[in-house]
């Protein structure tokens, strides 16, 4: 026992970060709150990609703050690495802190220093001695492909550049955990894809943890392992990114992801519509199908079954860790119990239906 190293020993299998019920209300003149965070939990395992997605607004940037007690919580708990961050004390939390890299989405580089500079910085605040310092600088712009950079100012560099940068002087600490608040979201759609890679491949090199926050659904699929669904300060769903890929629960989520895939039904397509037939009525669904079931065999199939007809309006096949899944908007007409009977059917085979109007 008396050989115990300093410092957190996070047990085996406990979670790198576990928040637990976090509130943070912001109070506004007129006494309105903005509930930022309404009630948050939520388990990072160490060494997954762990997303965060949700609109503008939703509370992600204040919860991935409560991560590096940036931002404290009104209640709630924070453990990170197996430890109480609300209960150090502020050397303590300084100390801590440099095992939490962050990365912004707008680089916040010091115009006035080099990259070399920029990358030294938190290691100068740190009090690093200088000739380790240099070396942890070189490490970390090896590590993100700008050794070449050293000397250039952030002017000369470009968007992707400047976000390699910013990841380095996040790994100069060593950090076991980065923080990633919309890393990609001012970066064109070539260098997102760059950065995410260079993300996974750190992530894989380094054993980090990572939790990333975005508001796009395609940087949640081509990166993270897990993903949690924000809205108004809560967690409207979370789970494995195929799963809520494939088995959405939320119409939120939904809408993320029809928006991921660009489905949409062309203009003027529902007007032209046949009308139902007496005594019949006519449903627009939107269906989300996954894995490799052909869904053209389980609309046939649910005609023959239910004496209804359906007809696809228009569809599109994307791919998530290797299974293709998509979405297909679908005009359905029939009697409405059979109706009602063909959607209980779609559901018990793990087709997720929702009414096209509430879905697109
Ligand atoms: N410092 C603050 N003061 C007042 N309101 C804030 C503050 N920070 C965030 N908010 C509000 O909290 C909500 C969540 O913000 P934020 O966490 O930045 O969301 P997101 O990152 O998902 O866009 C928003 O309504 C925002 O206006
Ligand atoms: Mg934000």
């Amino acid at each position: 026992m008396s050989t115990m190293p300093p410092g957190p020993a996070p047990a085996p299998n406990q979670p790198a970060i576990s928040l637990r019920e976090l509130k943070r209300y912001f109070q506004h003149r007129g006494g309105i709150a903005t509930r930022a965070l309404d009630g948050v939990s939520l388990d990072i395992a160490a060494g997954e990609i762990f997303g965060i997605v949700g609109r503008s607004g939703a509370g992600k940037s204040t919860l991935i703050r409560c991560v590096n007690l940036l931002e404290r919580p009104q209640s709630g708990e924070v453990r990170v690495l197996g430890e109480d961050l609300l209960a150090l004390s502020d050397g303590a939390l300084r100390e801590r802190r440099r095992s939490i890299g962050m990365v912004f989405q707008h680089f916040n580089l010091l115009s006035s220093r080099t990259v070399a500079g920029n990358v030294a910085f938190p290691l100068e605040i740190a009090g690093v001695p200088k000739a380790e310092r240099a070396s942890r600088v070189t490490e970390a712009l090896s590590l993100v492909g700008l050794t070449e950079k050293a000397d250039a100012y952030p002017a000369q560099l470009s968007g992707g550049q400047k976000q390699r940068v910013g990841i380095a002087r996040a790994l100069a600490p060593r950090p076991r955990i980065l923080l990633c608040d919309e890393a990609t979201s001012a970066l064109d759609p070539e260098t997102t894809h760059d950065i995410l890679r260079l993300i996974r491949r750190l992530r894989d090199k380094l054993d980090l943890t990572v939790l990333l926050i975005t508001h796009e659904m395609a940087v949640v699929k081509e990166i993270c392992d897990r993903v949690a669904v924000m809205e108004a300060g809560r967690v409207l769903e979370e789970g494995p990114v195929f799963d809520v890929f494939t088995r959405p629960h939320h119409p939120t989520t939904r809408s993320f992801i029809a928006g991921t895939i660009g489905h949409s039904v062309p203009p003027g397509t529902v007007a032209r519509l046949p009308a139902a037939r007496p005594g019949e009525e006519r449903q627009l669904l939107q269906v989300l199908f996954a894995g490799p079931n052909s869904t053209r065999a389980v609309i046939s199939e649910a005609s023959r079954r239910f004496g209804i007809d359906l007809d696809i309006i228009s569809g599109r096949i994307d791919e998530i860790a290797g299974e293709p899944f998509g979405l297909m908007a679908l005009a359905a007409y029939g009697p409405p119990d059979k109706l009602q009977e063909a959607v209980l059917w779609f559901q018990e085979l793990g087709l997720t239906v929702t009414p096209l109007a509430e879905a697109i």
